[in-house]
């Protein structure tokens, strides 16, 4: 028994804290600019994960066109109707757990949505409120 406990142990452990030393480093960035910064925020990664803007294709596009509204379903690319497994945590216990992959999306798909890469805050703000999902 005792052999299958600590493996399920370890992995939900080095999850939490792949995600939340991803999340602290963010905020030691943010607290150099905003020394009042009280924590990120579900509703502003909210608002940044739904919104619409001109895209890097010149066409509107939101996070949500490709990882769809409810994070828990899998959802078709936007331009090439290939299926992207869920992008809740809890849905898919793969996500969030390698912060090169983590920076390596955030960085393509901030610029195919907003023609730029995130700030430290809005990255904090995103995978904040994709966490809650
Ligand atoms: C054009 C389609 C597209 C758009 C728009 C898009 N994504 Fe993605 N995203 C992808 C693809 C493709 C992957 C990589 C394949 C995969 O991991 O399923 C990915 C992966 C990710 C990952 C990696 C998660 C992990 O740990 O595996 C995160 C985080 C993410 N996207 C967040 C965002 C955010 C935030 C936005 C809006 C700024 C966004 N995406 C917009 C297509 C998109």
């Amino acid at each position: 028994m005792k052999k299958l406990i600590i493996p399920a142990l370890l992995v939900s452990l080095s999850f939490g804290s792949v995600v939340e030393q991803y999340l602290t480093n963010l905020k030691t960035e943010v607290l150099k600019n905003e020394q009042n910064f009280k924590g990120f925020d579900v509703k502003r990664g909210e608002e940044i994960f739904t919104s619409t803007h001109m895209g890097k294709k010149g066409k509107e596009i939101s996070c949500s066109s490709c990882h769809g509204i409810d994070l828990t379903k899998s959802h078709e690319n936007f331009f090439t109707a290939k299926t992207i497994e869920p992008l809740s945590p809890k849905a898919n216990p793969k996500r969030l757990t390698d912060v090169k992959k983590i920076e390596k999306w955030l960085k393509r798909n901030f610029n195919d949505v907003y023609n730029r890469e995130g700030t430290p805050k809005e990255k904090g703000d995103v995978i904040t409120y994709i966490m809650s999902k």
